[in-house]
């Protein structure tokens, strides 16, 4: 999980060893910008959810050794129906005004909080883990790939096999499993992946200087007796976009370290590029070291919807008007299906709310669908509403004025001098002194020249024809939550 790695931590499960490694370093790209993650939350363990529907989803969707899962976090058993009887009957009200209950919402919502029961991805993890059990009982190296769009469960889910794996293969009396995670957000150099496996091979010994960590590697899996273990060895290697180069030579000599004779190494690779296997496989089919593929599809809308509801279930009371929910898994599956995404916009929704809280003795008790509609706005605004909103308060006016004035006279242009009238009334009503017509003009020649409307040729200013180059609805979206501009706007 972004932000919750464990740098060179050893943890010990009974007797299978996991090692991890890799950064606590911040997100790159935009994502973080794009998911408005804006209250710190408090590392916490994570909340056991005790969905009622996580037995039947768990066995429905996971045969066979999956529901390992199931043994690992439930236990005593319940039956649904019991589960869900005794939610209903303790389900109460929510009240956003205790800071307790807020904080629980907020964290039930929050990226880093991982739920118990990761539903919608039940078919990938279940196809992650059969490789990854093929490989431990034929003891054989193998290579998977897994990709997809951003905030579409793969770290998540790649976090879950491992635990998963962990505890089958002590189940079933298999050697001791090391886990190597690395991940390449955190490299200097691309090359330096293979210094970081090396590390976990050798991890006191002072290398020959004359060898390359790439050499070692391929001496360590390709001459008997090299390695001190047995063990089969699953590397995870995360953000594998990073490694991308020119001749792509750094992946090739990843995946070819799963072809030597003595190598033990499952490689999970992941990357948003789902295009990067057609682009590397040819090559890597040529050195016989093909990777198995699997792709996590952008979440459809009703898979957000259920993976929201699943997440809020544990607070046992409703914080969302259903619709708004709804809304929000629309918008974000069809702009791009982005988990990470659906869950910022929930919480600025809720922010929203905690805002009019604080201005008004009114109580709300759910998040409504115009908080979502206000939250998704923010999100997926244009770069218009942003240049909209970046602009200088007399200018934000000439473009209120000039909604206004279309809005009354259903017309779609207009001249300098009736678009003037119309501002001098909003500053009245509004009580900000007007300026001068001479700069009046020339901040319509600015907007004119940032494309936001066009100003016709005329000898004289006032005559001169203004239109908008804009959709008005551009406008009225970028001073929505701005009371000043709202009463600018009002009729
Ligand atoms: N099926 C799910 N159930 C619950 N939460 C989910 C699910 N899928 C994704 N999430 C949430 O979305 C966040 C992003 O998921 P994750 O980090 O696994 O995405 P990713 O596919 O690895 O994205 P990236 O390509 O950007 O690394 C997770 O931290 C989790 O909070
Ligand atoms: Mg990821």
């Amino acid at each position: 999980m972004p932000g919750s790695r464990i740098v060179n931590a050893s943890i010990t499960a009974s007797a299978l060893e996991v090692r991890e490694e890799g950064p606590t370093v911040s997100r790159k790209r935009s994502r973080n910008q794009s998911s408005p993650e804006t209250t710190p939350i408090k590392p916490q363990t994570p909340i056991k959810w005790r969905s009622p529907r996580r037995r039947a989803d768990a066995d429905k969707n996971c045969e066979g050794d999956v529901s390992t899962d199931a043994k690992i976090v439930d236990s005593p058993r319940k039956s649904p129906r019991k589960r869900l009887s005794d939610q209903l009957s303790q389900k109460t009200k929510w009240n956003p005004r205790d800071p307790a209950q807020m904080q629980a919402v907020k964290e039930a919502l929050h990226v880093a909080t991982s739920p118990t029961n990761i539903v919608c991805r039940e078919e990938e993890q279940r196809k992650v883990l059969d490789f990854c059990k093929g490989c431990i009982e034929r003891e054989k190296a193998g290579s998977l790939y897994v990709c997809g769009c951003p905030g579409t469960g793969k770290t998540m889910s790649i976090e879950r096999v491992k635990e998963l794996i962990l505890v089958w293969s002590k189940e079933r009396g298999y050697q001791l499993l090391d886990m190597i995670a690395i991940n390449c957000t955190s490299l200097a150099n691309t090359s330096d992946i293979f210094s970081k496996i090396l590390e976990n091979f050798r991890p006191h010994k002072k290398m020959n200087g004359s060898f390359s960590p790439l050499q070692h590697l391929q001496t360590l899996f390709s001459q008997k007796g090299q390695l001190t273990s047995r063990r089969m060895i699953l590397l995870v290697i995360d953000e594998m976009d990073y490694l991308i180069t020119r001749d792509r030579s750094v992946l090739h000599d990843l995946f070819m370290l799963t072809t030597f004779p003595f190598s033990r190494c499952i490689l999970v690779g992941i990357a948003n590029a789902i295009d990067l296997a057609d682009r590397f496989l040819p090559k890597l089919e040529s050195l016989n070291c093909k990777p198995s593929i699997i792709t996590f599809r952008a979440y459809s809308a009703d898979q957000i919807l259920k993976i929201l509801q699943q997440r809020l279930m544990v607070l046992g009371y409703d914080v969302f008007q259903p619709s708004a929910l709804e809304f929000c898994a629309r918008k974000v599956a069809a702009a791009s299906g982005d988990m990470r995404r659906a869950l910022g916009v929930c919480r600025s929704a809720i922010e929203l709310l905690e805002a009019e809280l604080r201005d008004t003795k009114k109580e709300f008790n759910l998040v409504g669908f115009n908080h979502m509609e206000l939250a998704l706005s923010k999100a997926f605004k244009s770069a218009v509403v942003d240049t909209i909103q970046s602009l200088p308060q007399h200018q934000q006016i000439i473009l209120c004025s000039l909604v206004k004035l279309f809005r009354q006279s259903k017309k779609n242009g207009t001249t300098v001098g009736e678009l003037n009238k119309s501002y001098i009334g909003i500053c009245k009503s509004t009580q900000v002194p007007a300026v001068g017509m001479l700069e009046f003009t020339s901040m319509c020649g600015v907007l004119s020249d940032q494309g936001l409307l066009k100003l016709g040729n005329s000898r004289e200013d006032r005559l001169k024809r203004v239109t908008l180059q804009i959709d008005s609805s551009d406008i009225i979206f970028a001073f929505k939550g701005y009371r000043f501009f709202q009463s600018c706007l009002e009729d």
